[in-house]
């Protein structure tokens, strides 16, 4: 094969294996995330801590931190996001103890620092959105998940969602579910309900990587600098090419 041959076959190769994973799983779908809307990452911690912080910790992040990268005060942060108890200083830490988690789910919950990272925005979106009713007896929770098959998690936000039930189809021979349907109503909106996660999400991604703020106005300076010192440079040629033209 000549090089040429090689990188085409190496691509298609590539491609196909892409095709394949999509064809074996739900595709997903697509978060709206701007971690630098600070308003976002507010309400996200805020759900994170309602809904999350029960089971899961995010280990890697203080309070303080939090705090400091989104501009809110101490006392709002008390107020508003951290659960009672908690200190500035702490980080975001499940009071679960792992043992129980164990007895009850049959696994701990594991640490959510670097799952954005891990699993990507767009499955985490989908992963919190895709629970339906699975009533089989091996299903302890009651339901299951369209991109985490046999999850030992709840579905935490049954009620603000509605309940989703499976439409089951034939294909080939077998049954498939082939999408989601609600079954009881949400006390949100569909829309409010993205938003939601959306939020949740881009909380998620922030934590993944809270120095990316700081690293992006580091990234500011550094561009100015060699602005300036490209300006320098070409007045320098200038000056040393003066003479010899
Ligand atoms: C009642 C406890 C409980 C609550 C509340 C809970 N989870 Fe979970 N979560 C679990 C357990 C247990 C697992 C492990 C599932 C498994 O491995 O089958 C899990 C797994 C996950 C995973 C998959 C991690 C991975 O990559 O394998 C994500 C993501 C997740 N939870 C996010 C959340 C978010 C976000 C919230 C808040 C909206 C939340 N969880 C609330 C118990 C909980």
């Amino acid at each position: 094969m000549t090089p040429m041959k090689t990188i085409i076959a190496l691509v298609i190769f590539a491609f196909s294996f892409g095709a394949q994973a999509v064809e074996g799983g739900f595709p997903l779908q697509k978060a709206d995330v701007d971690v630098f809307d600070l308003e976002s990452v507010r309400r996200g911690a805020g759900y994170f801590v309602d809904y999350c912080l029960g089971c899961h910790s995010i280990k890697h992040l203080r309070y303080s931190r939090l705090g400091k990268d989104l501009a809110i005060k101490d006392e709002v942060l008390r107020n508003d996001i951290m659960p009672e108890g908690a200190k500035v200083h702490e980080s975001f830490l499940t009071a679960m103890h792992p043992d129980d988690a164990i007895n009850w789910f049959g696994v701990a919950p594991p640490d959510l620092s670097l799952v954005a990272r891990a699993r990507g925005a767009d499955w985490l979106y989908s992963y919190l959105k895709g629970f339906y009713i699975d009533r089989s007896p091996t299903r302890p929770t009651g339901v299951n998940n369209l991109y985490f098959k046999d999850v030992a998690m709840p579905n935490v936000f049954w009620d603000l969602q509605g309940l989703q039930k499976p439409i089951i189809a034939a294909h080939e021979g077998s049954q498939v579910i082939e999408r989601l349907e609600k079954s009881t109503k949400g006390k949100m909106s569909d829309d409010e309900f993205d938003r939601t996660m959306s939020d949740l999400v881009t909380f998620l991604v922030y934590a993944a990587e809270p120095a990316q703020y700081s690293r992006l106005s580091l990234g500011k300076y550094v561009i100015f600098f060699l602005l300036v010192l490209a300006v320098i440079l070409f007045k320098l040629k200038k000056e040393y090419w003066k003479d010899i033209e």
